[in-house]
């Protein structure tokens, strides 16, 4: 069986939403099983067993939340060469941005030689005060849907060995 690993941080709930989407999504195809950590507890251990990748990142302060960082800084190295080739989709949880966090997470991908199987799925929030940005979020259904068709096809792409 091959594994999807999706990785997550989220602050306000908006991110956890669009990665359990995802899961989801991916949970319909039946080849393939579908983990969903969070960033605090994901290490390089889980990247290497599995066989793809969903990354879902709040932007803050015009980047990747810390805690993804903390991820990918602690498993940079140990997974680097060791993941060569395998597919991957990016999802961002922003008020009203999200491209440089999308950005840096394809930059550190293409050190991976990780492939990208779309591209980076920017998920806006619309929250702009300091009030409406630390409430907790509620996704609209329409991106939890884009988000739950994407961990389908990132699955089904696996299951059927196009990557
Ligand atoms: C400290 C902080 C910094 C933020 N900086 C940005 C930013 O640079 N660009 C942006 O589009 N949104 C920014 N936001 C808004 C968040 O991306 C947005 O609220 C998103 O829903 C966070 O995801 P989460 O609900 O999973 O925590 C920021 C939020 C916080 C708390």
């Amino acid at each position: 069986m091959k594994t999807l690993l999706v990785v997550y941080h989220s602050m306000t709930g908006g991110t956890r939403q669009l990665a359990q989407a995802a899961a989801r999504g991916a949970a319909t195809e039946p080849s393939v099983v579908t983990r969903v950590l969070t960033a605090k507890r994901a290490g390089p251990d889980d990247l290497l067993s599995a066989s793809g990748y969903l990354f879902a990142t709040p932007e803050n302060l015009g980047a990747m939340s810390g805690l993804m960082k903390d991820f990918f800084d602690r498993s940079y190295y140990p997974a680097l060469d060791r993941l060569n080739g395998r597919p991957y989709a990016a999802v961002i949880c922003a008020g009203s941005d999200g491209e440089n966090a999308a950005r840096q997470l394809a930059r550190i991908a293409t050190g991976w030689r990780l492939r990208a199987m779309a591209p980076p799925l920017i998920v806006r929030t619309g929250a702009q005060t300091p009030a409406a940005i630390l409430a907790p979020k509620t996704i609209a259904q329409a991106d939890r849907q884009t988000c739950q068709a994407l961990g389908a096809a990132l699955a089904a792409g696996l299951g059927m060995g196009m990557f």
